[in-house]
């Protein structure tokens, strides 16, 4: 078994990251819809396809999150290498999204709580006979209303430290995900405050578990105006804050964060990863990468359309590209031509 503290710092290297392909599949096929194409089991896998087998893709891309499904399928070409083995022949680390979706949170409302614990050692064990050497678990946190309650950030972030111990008894490295949600009309300051209170607690909660913060990767929402806000902040100001929320709540052990894009533009994702590694590179103690779904492939699923793998494979590339140049603060002429 590889070190965990090894995986983790191969998945946040400099100059690459992580791409979010674990859409489950009432999501892929909303995705699909928004493009007119039928959402089955052949499309899906052609997609994936698609997006791995794009030539280059491991220059940029450390590692993919895939879904349950996705895991167990394979290339389409002759071969029908299973996708774990392709990736793992191209240098990218096979991922596995385990939680199980995040559900109504009961005597709350509008607050959400992150199932999948029951049954998780064993699936975690058939995951890495499968080749997946990292998991991810999402845990959502919405702002609004008196909302979030130290309800729902406790128990959120207690089911992602109970995550996070067992994939490292299990050999995986865990991807540690509370996302605060850009829905909504708060300010970045409201953003900051919240992903504040969720840090501290989330990082309390994996030290009382006895997890080695070594060996994870932290995935969090930047610190950003909500979609309705009517004064949204500056790609300076996302800088400047994001980079405060994180420097004074995250454990300098921790390898790497990896941001999710939660419903950015791909090019503000961009600009915003570049900016923080333009700016703040040489004052934070961990790598400052990408983790995008949407991010990444948003072009790409429009390109493809069903059929246009090239075009589709093209625009994923560039995407790529441009976040491996923003994790060394070095995105602005390329994002120029985009
Ligand atoms: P987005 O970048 O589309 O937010 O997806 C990242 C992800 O993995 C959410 O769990």
């Amino acid at each position: 078994m590889e070190a965990l503290n090894v995986i983790a710092a191969k998945m946040v290297a400099k100059g690459k990251g992580i791409l979010a392909a674990d859409e489950s599949t009432p999501t892929c096929t909303k995705r699909f819809e928004s493009i007119g194409v039928d959402s089955t089991y052949d499309t899906r896998n052609e997609y994936r396809d698609m997006l791995f087998s794009a030539d280059g893709l491991n220059e940029y891309i450390s590692g993919i999150i895939m879904f349950d499904e996705t895991l167990k399928q394979s290339t389409t070409c002759e071969q029908k290498t299973p996708f774990p083995d392709y990736l793992a022949s191209k240098g990218i680390l096979p991922g596995i999204k385990v939680d199980t979706g995040a559900k109504e949170l009961a005597g709350f409302t509008n607050e959400k709580i992150t199932e999948g614990l029951d049954g998780l050692r064993s699936r975690l064990v058939d995951y890495y006979k499968l080749g997946a050497r990292f998991a991810k678990w999402r845990a959502v946190i919405t702002i609004g209303d008196m909302i979030p309650s130290d309800a729902c950030i406790y128990s959120n972030a207690h089911a992602l430290a109970r995550y996070a111990s067992l994939c490292q008894e299990n050999g995986l490295v865990p991807i540690v995900e509370p996302e605060v949600l850009m829905d909504g009309f708060h300010t970045a300051e409201d953003c900051y405050e919240v992903s504040q209170r969720t840090l501290n607690v989330v990082f309390e909660q994996l030290l009382m578990h006895h997890v080695d913060l070594k060996g994870i990767v932290l995935k969090p929402n930047m610190i950003i105006s909500a979609l309705g806000c009517s004064e949204q902040a500056n790609i300076d100001r996302v800088a400047e804050l994001t980079f405060k929320c994180l420097k004074d709540n995250v454990p300098s052990d921790v390898p790497g964060i990896a941001f999710l894009s939660g419903g950015q533009s791909s090019d503000l994702a961009t600009s915003h990863l570049n900016k923080m590694n333009e700016k703040y590179m040489d004052k934070m103690p961990w790598n400052l990468t990408f983790s995008y779904g949407r991010a990444l492939q948003e072009d790409a699923l429009k390109a493809w359309s069903g059929s246009n793998r090239e075009d589709a494979q093209q625009a994923l590339i560039f995407r790529a590209h441009s976040n491996s140049l923003a994790t060394k603060g070095m995105a602005a002429d390329m994002m120029q031509k985009s």
